[in-house]
């Protein structure tokens, strides 16, 4: 019975260095991955450069011809973007706003609508 003890005391001890040693991989593989992740701050400024004047400040659109955008799911915001930017959802209005936009300016704008409340 003692040893069965300590040989669980054992084994938990090698699962808690197992998981310690997992979570600095985890948290390495984050601060690796963060660097390239959108940024709803750098994508909030750039909304507010040209985008704002339709969709509204909070992503609720200023006028019923425009869509509101807030708490829109991020995914299909950026596919949105990238079909008005390359002509695959034709729209004269949004082509030019779209056209504007770098992959990285696309990223940063879906994740800060996407966190807006819809
Ligand atoms: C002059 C007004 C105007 C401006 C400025 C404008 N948009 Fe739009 N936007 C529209 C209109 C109109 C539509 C609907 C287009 C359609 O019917 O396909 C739209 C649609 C969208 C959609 C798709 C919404 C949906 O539900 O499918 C997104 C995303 C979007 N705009 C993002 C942006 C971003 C990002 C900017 C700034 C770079 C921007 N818009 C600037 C008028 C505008």
């Amino acid at each position: 019975m003692t040893t069965r003890r300590t040989g669980f005391k054992y084994g938990s001890k090698l699962m808690t260095k197992t998981t310690v040693v997992a979570s600095i991989a985890i948290a390495a593989a984050f601060a690796a991955t963060s660097v390239f992740a959108a940024d709803p701050v750098v994508g909030k400024a750039k909304y507010e450069t040209t985008c704002v004047a339709c969709h509204g400040a909070n992503g609720i659109s200023i006028a019923p011809i425009y869509p509101n955008v807030a708490g829109q799911k991020e995914e299909y915001l950026v596919a949105q973007m990238k079909a008005f930017r390359d002509g695959t959802r034709p729209n004269p209005i949004m082509a030019p706003m779209a056209q504007g936009l770098t992959d990285t300016d696309i990223a940063n704008i879906a994740v800060f609508l996407a966190a807006l409340k819809p």
